[in-house]
């Protein structure tokens, strides 16, 4: 069996989630913009978890942002990295960057009552490799197709 190690990458971060309970009182802070989605926000603020989600969403950021330092690429907004949920509620993560259709990635999230934990596997979304077709046409003149 071959892998293809060039083309994956890991990350993992694990924070206090006390740091971040001071955000679920200031919930305008310029500071969260920076870091997160509007759609991440409206979603760590719908329970009483804000903290939690916060920091597991901020795990899952910097987790992230490792991943990619191992394809060599550097994420200068964690806001270009967004956690959002499938329709069965797993979490996934894209990137809102020129980077979008060239990675993939799985992620999975931890809480306990005092840290929270990310890891992110990256995928290097391969090109397709391009082929090229003969074609004889009538006139006996050749065409080359490349699909
Ligand atoms: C989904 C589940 C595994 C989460 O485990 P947990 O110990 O409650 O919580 P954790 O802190 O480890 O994980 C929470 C994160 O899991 C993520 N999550 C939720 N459903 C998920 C799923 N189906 N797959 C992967 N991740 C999931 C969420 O994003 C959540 O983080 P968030 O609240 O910040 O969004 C758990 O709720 C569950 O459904 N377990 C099934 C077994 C069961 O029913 N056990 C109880 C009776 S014995």
């Amino acid at each position: 069996m071959t892998f293809d190690y060039e083309n994956i990458a890991i990350g993992t971060d694990i924070e206090e989630i006390d740091r971040f309970e001071k955000y679920c009182d200031d919930k305008v802070s310029p500071l969260l913009k920076r870091i997160y989605t509007n759609s991440e926000l409206e979603y760590c603020f719908k329970t009483k978890f804000g903290a939690k989600r916060l920091a597991a969403r901020y795990c899952a950021k910097e987790a992230a942002y490792k991943a990619m330092c191992g394809f060599g690429i550097k994420i200068v907004n964690l806001s270009e990295i967004e956690v959002y949920h499938d329709d069965m509620g797993v979490p996934q993560i894209r990137l809102l960057n020129e980077h979008n259709k060239k990675f993939k990635f799985r992620v999975s999230l931890s809480h306990s009552q005092n840290t929270a934990i990310a890891q992110v596997i990256a995928f290097r979304v391969k090109e397709k490799q391009k082929s090229i077709f003969r074609k004889k046409c009538s006139d006996g003149t050749l065409r080359f197709l490349i699909l």
